[in-house]
């Protein structure tokens, strides 16, 4: 088992969170549902925070993507992180959490007129921009509101993370940003520079997730600084601030070797600041931009088993009231997650058993062979590490309502983000008076 932040076994046997039972929150607020730890989040926030600043000028931003929430923006914002936000949804949540727009840095491959004119108006920190389309746009969009705009360039390094092929980013070939080995990077510095309404700041790049080879981020560190010196070099100009992104692997399944945070933050700091020097250029700001390593650990799910159905000699599934719907991840990437029963936490595993969504296809899988003791229907099951990129790319497929999340601190329980009933289900539906006859 791998407990992580506040949860524990208590001496019921029963999993802990937070100081909360996980069986009374099952009791109140039913299954599915998500479970985050205050406390773990916290913890994350700072530790990441206080690794970069011990090394120097540095800003950790919260890559909201993971996971985003009026309540949780609140809590990355106490903890004095930035934030990252990728579209006018998730700039409009941080609006109204309240979080400081100097702090937000938008980011976004294909963002639209109006989310770049929401992001001006609102007074957006950064505007990471990702190509020339976009530098085009967002300088027309700033001379029609004559307003003058901070921008970051996002440059591909050419760097190969060793993670999976949907979530690395940082390859030459990639949809993100401007490349480098074609002088497309040098090109847009230049083009960014050339405006008198925007002001390039500096530069950024991401080149995966889930990563643990600090060699990665040593590697795109390297880069990107390299680069910084032939921007220097070519232009004069020199840079406030280099964004290396995200990308900092947590632990899920056996094989999962996750670094400390410090270790992340030397590859980072050590490798720009020993560049810089020999380079003869200015040490930029820092920054990066975590999400997983924020939210993913302190995030578990609980579910209630239901159908048991066993394979003679092949194998035994145990069906659970969620499934794709709240954590799509096993059947996106093939992850792989640890579980629990949670009223049965100190019960001997001893059977292999695989854990079924209930949705109508057989790729609904969350679990295979997991070891557990004996499962009966009514059991919970608690599935770890799912604060990341679970809420987030859930779906309503087979129209099921999204469960409800619940933020756990010092033995309370508060809801963060309200269940879905039937009828927010159908809220956006339409019938047209001709289908709907009054007879
Ligand atoms: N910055 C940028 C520009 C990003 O694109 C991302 C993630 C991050 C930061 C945060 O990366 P993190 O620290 O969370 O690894 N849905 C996938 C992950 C996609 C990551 C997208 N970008 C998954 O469930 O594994």
């Amino acid at each position: 088992m791998h407990l992580t932040g506040t949860m524990k076994i208590n001496p019921q046997g029963h999993l802990e969170v937070g100081g909360v039972d996980t069986v009374d929150l099952v009791r109140d607020f039913g299954t599915p549902l998500w479970v985050m730890d205050e406390q773990g989040l916290r913890q994350n926030c700072r530790k990441i925070k206080e690794a970069f600043s011990a090394l120097g000028d540095s800003l950790v931003l919260y890559a909201s993507k993971t996971l985003s929430n009026l309540s949780v923006y609140r809590i990355v914002k106490e903890e004095g992180l930035g934030l990252d936000v990728v579209s006018g949804g998730e700039l409009y949540t941080a609006i109204k959490a309240g979080f400081p727009m100097e702090k937000v840095y938008f980011h976004g491959n294909n963002k639209s007129r109006e989310e770049i004119i929401m992001a001006i108006e609102a007074g957006v920190g950064r505007i990471v921009v990702d190509n020339f389309y976009e530098l085009q746009l967002l300088n027309a969009c700033c001379e029609e509101k004559t307003k003058t705009q901070n921008i970051l360039l996002r440059i591909t390094p050419g760097v190969e993370a060793h993670t999976h092929e949907y979530i690395k980013t940082g390859q030459i070939d990639s949809k993100f940003g401007f490349t480098l080995g074609d002088g497309q990077a040098l090109d847009g510095v230049k083009a960014a520079l050339a405006s008198s309404a925007l002001k390039l700041a500096g530069l950024h790049c991401h080149i995966g997730s889930q990563i643990f080879e600090m060699e990665s981020f040593e590697h795109a560190s390297s880069i990107m600084t390299d680069f910084l010196g032939t921007v220097k070099e070519s232009t004069g100009h020199e840079f406030d601030e280099l964004d290396v992104g995200g990308g900092f692997g947590i632990y899920y399944f056996p094989g999962d070797e996750p670094r400390d945070p410090a270790d992340w933050a030397r590859a980072v700091m050590n490798t720009v600041g020993a560049k810089v020097q020999e380079l003869g250029i200015r040490m930029p700001r820092i920054i990066v931009e975590p999400g997983r390593s924020i939210a993913g650990p302190a995030g578990i799910t609980l579910y209630t088993a239901g159908s048991c159905k066993e394979v003679k000699g092949i194998r035994k599934y145990i069906a659970v009231d969620g499934g794709m719907t709240d954590n799509p991840r096993p059947a996106l990437y093939g992850s792989k997650y640890l579980a629990v029963i949670a009223n049965k936490a100190l019960h001997k595993p001893f059977e292999k058993v695989s854990i079924a969504g209930k949705c109508c296809e057989s790729g609904d899988m969350l679990i295979w062979d997991a070891l557990l003791p004996e499962v009966e229907a009514g059991d919970i099951l608690a599935v770890f590490a799912t604060g990341a990129y679970n809420y987030a790319m859930s779906s309503n497929y087979n129209r099921l309502p999204r469960p409800a999340m619940i933020l756990v601190n010092k033995g309370s329980a508060d809801l963060i983000l309200k269940r879905e009933s039937y009828e927010d289900l159908i809220r956006n539906d339409v019938m047209p008076d001709r289908l709907n006859p009054a007879d």
